[in-house]
């Protein structure tokens, strides 16, 4: 399934006579970067921003060209300050809709502190598109964009579109169509199960044939072959606290552009990280041939695993306590398992008598170092057991669930994301029990999960763009309303303080933290247009994602606080 989202990062400026009376800048508030405790042999920068505009929170981008490694602060009260940066040479630009300004080259040497100011000239705020979902990448100016309303003009089709389509196929998939009546039929018999080896995507007895032929009228008339290829226009201007930003960094490690991946295909693409005993990143790299890599950010070194099947489509992976890294292939349905130290690579086959069909999708261990692992095709959940090496396999109450996220809670009980059919699915292992929880907005589709420390389960609603919360004890669901529309909560994930972390990709690109308990959303805009798909967290608080639908492949982390920062590397 692709989405595409598309992202005005801020409109024309057009009454910059007006926003000159504000003058260029206040000096009131600090950057808040570390004073002190720096990362041994770095450097810093920092500087001033300005402009005849007021702004908030411009990014300044400090790319090391030796290492391809991408620094990324915000301006507060007109200020920024990087720190902790590799040596070596540097393009220095700062981005903000609306502006430009020449970039800059430096060259830092460990220990170096470097002044850089930055002065600001307006220029027409780009339009932007969110890259289509996952795969490639969609240029700015490619469509005419349009609002909700326009895509989808009020009526009774719209409805049934809504409830019965959209929310799994996203604003941006409709209006990219344009198929004739008989087509549009045979997807909507696709969709509810004819000839389809992946089953109904739009559960029986939910369309009524009243509803299905408003539906296919509706399709016709507004995406038949004469009707305009369209994208959807989000106008956005993401809230932004200054105060925060300031004391935050994005690090991107960007993977090596490999000259032997064929022509069209010359970007990477990370899907996942993880972290090893030793402070190293792994991830899973999709783009063909596949591989898993490592990357080591406190040097920024990278290191590369063929896999054996260049076609298997790693998705999720982890790192056990030997630093042995387990991933799910979704082709092919085998565990992969790879030693580092050896280089030597294990899959394990998952037995597939009297199954329908199996693709794996993302693992996690116990604390027995056992491998259990969601089964997106064939809506199972499965185990690795390491005494036994024994692989078990079992299925999901809900048809066409497509198991999805993974997580255990404190007890050990399996929890994981029915994407497909909007609930949460716990597994008790010792009496081989599910239990389900339905999301409270309906038709939904949930991609990831996460347990906080108390036990509470954390869901986003990927299509209703909702944060939910589980309590297990209680059975009691509760959701919040993510502020941006159209939000697209991907991962959702506690770090050791139980603030809830989240990926959305519905701006263009966003990790947010969401404070429990001033029910505050907080963002932090990425460095690229991207969605990301799952974080992790290292035990100071880090933030690592895998940019996936980025123009530059990378392992992405974010310091929210660079003064507590004490390393580079990434610990669990
Ligand atoms: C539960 C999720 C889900 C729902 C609900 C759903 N779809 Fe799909 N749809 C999918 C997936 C997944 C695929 C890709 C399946 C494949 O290729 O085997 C798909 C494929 C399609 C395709 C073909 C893809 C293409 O590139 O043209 C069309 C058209 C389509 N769906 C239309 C619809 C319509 C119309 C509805 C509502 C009646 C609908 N879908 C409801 C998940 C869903």
């Amino acid at each position: 399934m692709r989405q595409r989202r598309t992202i005005i990062l801020a409109a024309v400026v057009l009454s910059l006579g007006i926003a000159f009376a504000y003058g260029a800048r206040s000096f009131t508030a600090t950057a808040g970067a570390a004073e002190n405790g720096l990362v041994p042999g770095t450097a810093s920068v920092s500087g001033t921003v300005e402009a005849a505009a007021p702004f908030k929170a411009a990014q300044v981008h400090l790319l090391n060209t030796d290492k391809n490694v991408l620094f990324m602060v915000y301006t507060s009260g007109g200020r920024y300050r990087a720190v902790n940066l590799f040596p070596g040479r540097y393009e220095v630009s700062v981005r903000k809709a609306g502006f430009a300004a020449d970039a800059r080259t430096i060259t830092l040497t460990a220990g170096s502190t470097r002044t850089l100011d930055f002065s600001l000239r307006a220029q027409a705020a780009e339009q932007l598109r969110q890259g289509e979902f996952g795969f490639t990448t969609q240029r700015p100016g490619e469509l005419r964009l349009q609002s909700y309303d326009e895509l989808y003009p009020q009526g009774p089709g719209r409805i049934v579109l809504e409830k019965t389509c959209l929310y799994c196929h996203g604003k941006n998939f409709f209006p990219g169509k344009q198929y004739p009546e008989a087509q549009w039929n045979h997807f909507i018999d696709y969709m509810l199960g004819k000839d389809n080896e992946r089953g109904a995507m739009v559960p029986a007895g939910t369309l009524s044939q009243a509803d299905r032929a408003a539906l296919l009228g509706y399709l016709v008339t507004n995406y038949g072959p004469t009707s305009e290829k369209r994208g959807l226009r989000a106008a956005t201007d993401i809230p932004l606290d200054e105060a925060t930003l300031g004391k935050a960094m994005y690090v991107e490690y960007y993977l090596p552009i490999d000259p032997k991946l064929d022509a069209g295909n010359k970007q990477r693409r990370t899907q996942e990280t993880h972290f090893d005993p030793s402070g190293n990143v792994w991830y899973t790299d999709r783009s063909v041939p596949n591989r898993i890599g490592r990357v080591d950010p406190r040097t920024g070194e990278f290191k590369d695993f063929m896999m054996p099947e260049a076609t298997a489509d790693p998705h999720g992976l982890t790192v056990d306590a030997n630093g042995h890294v387990f991933w799910a292939e979704t082709t092919g349905f085998s565990l992969g398992r790879l030693d580092p130290k050896t280089g030597s690579i294990t899959r394990y086959p998952m037995d597939m008598t009297g199954q329908r069909k199996g693709r794996g999708h993302t693992p996690v261990l116990d604390s027995k170092q056992n491998v259990w692992f969601t089964v997106i095709v064939g809506d199972m959940l499965g185990k690795w057991d390491r005494a036994t090496g024994k692989t078990t396999l079992w299925n999901v109450p809900t048809l066409g669930a497509a198991p999805y996220g993974i997580a255990l809670d404190r007890d050990e009980n399996v929890w994981f994301a029915e994407f497909r059919r909007g609930k949460i699915g716990k597994f008790d292992p010792r009496t081989e029990k599910f239990t389900e929880y339905s999301a409270l907005t309906q038709p939904c589709t949930i991609r990831r999960l996460g347990v906080d420390s108390t036990g509470i389960v954390w869901y986003g609603g990927f299509s209703s763009g909702k944060l939910g919360r589980i309590d297990p004890k209680t059975g009691k669901v509760v959701e919040y309303d993510i502020p941006m529309p159209f939000a697209e909560p991907y991962d959702v994930w506690p770090d050791r303080q139980d603030q809830i972390w989240i990926s959305d990709a519905g701006q263009g690109g966003a990790l947010i933290r969401f404070d429990p308990r001033t029910e505050k959303f907080t963002y932090y805009p990425t460095p690229q247009i991207t969605d990301q798909p799952k974080l992790s967290i290292t035990r100071e608080g880090a933030i690592w994602y895998a940019p996936r639908s980025s123009s530059k492949a990378a392992a992405g982390v974010l310091y929210p606080d660079v003064t507590k920062m004490t390393t580079l590397a990434a610990y669990e």
